[in-house]
């Protein structure tokens, strides 16, 4: 399956909301490659080309994508009587062990699934799921079965993003969506990205920048505005998103200020995502990726 399909996950920092004016931005390509993949909406966003590689860092993430795209009936056997309840979400955050890569994909999809904002980062996973707004267990199969179709021939691997832009094959078109620099991350993610890792991506790119074309997607600040400066084109850009939220997540103040940080104007539960979107090449307005969205499910 080439076409367009929602990310199988909610992901913390994902970019469903700003699928649309992302698209707007990717030329013509033949290779696409996902350094910071997490829920990668806009690879699921966007149709398949002749080559597709998502990375990301983190190891359980990446063990759901394998399993999802080798072993797809696997994972639907082992989640196929599950119903989203509070308990089984406890039981799945602080009891259930798991004992091998299956069990593992098994957890974290159903934590996924049931979790507030698609926070993965276990000290701050709260219960969050609501029949009305979530994709319900009996859909999780064929959302599974979908995403396992659109992920055949996909490289998936667990790298540091530097390993992957170094190989990255020349002409590719590199879509790079790093945790923020100003917001502290560590609470939505399991792996600490540190100001020095800023830095070495922004080295990474301007060095090896002209062997394939890349937009990225950065929270605005000066320091950001300083380290691009070299860049071709900065643009600031914002869009509009809702979070819902269950009694639970009262407890997670700390947490939902975070979220609230990155998206600067609330009206109600609706906030308004403000980014900065930077490129190495100029923007012509023909041959862009162009969108077609699958409203089903967030
Ligand atoms: C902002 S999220 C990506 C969200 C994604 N674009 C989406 O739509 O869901 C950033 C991702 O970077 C990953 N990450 C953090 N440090 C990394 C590193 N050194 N190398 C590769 N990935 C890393 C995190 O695990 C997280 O999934």
């Amino acid at each position: 399956m080439n076409q367009a399909v929602n990310s199988p996950f909610r992901y913390a920092g994902g970019k469903f909301y700003a699928r649309k004016l992302i698209l707007e931005y990717i030329p013509q390509h033949f290779s696409y490659v996902e350094p910071f993949a997490g829920g990668a909406s806009i690879f699921f966003a966007k149709d398949k080309v002749q080559k597709n590689w998502l990375n990301d860092i983190d190891e359980d993430l990446v063990n759901v994508y394998l399993f999802i795209r080798d072993y797809p009936e696997k994972l639907i056997d082992t989640l196929k009587n599950e119903v989203a309840t509070k308990e089984r979400h406890n039981f799945y955050k602080n009891v259930f062990i798991p004992n091998n890569p299956l069990e593992k994909a098994t957890r974290w999809y159903y934590l996924n699934r049931t979790s507030y904002s698609g926070i993965m980062n276990m000290r701050n996973c709260y219960w969050g799921y609501g029949d009305k707004y979530s994709m319900r267990p009996e859909n999780w199969g064929r959302n599974i079965l979908r995403t396992s179709q659109k992920l055949q021939n996909v490289r998936l691997t667990q790298l540091d993003f530097e390993e992957v832009i170094k190989q990255v094959e020349d002409n590719s078109f590199l879509f790079i969506d790093p945790p923020y620099f100003n917001a502290d991350q560590d609470k939505f993610y399991n792996h600490s990205f540190s100001k020095e890792c800023h830095y070495r991506l922004s080295n990474v790119l301007k060095n090896s920048g002209n062997r394939f074309q890349f937009l990225l997607t950065y929270d605005n600040s000066p320091e950001i505005q300083e380290l691009y400066s070299w860049a071709k084109l900065i643009h600031e850009k914002e869009w509009n998103y809702t979070i819902n939220r269950t009694d639970d997540q009262k407890k997670t103040k700390d947490v939902q200020d975070d979220i609230k940080k990155e998206a600067t104007v609330k009206k109600g539960s609706r906030y308004k995502g403000r980014e900065i979107f930077i490129t190495n090449f100029a923007l012509v307005t023909e041959g862009y990726t162009q969108l077609s969205l699958n409203y089903e499910y967030i």
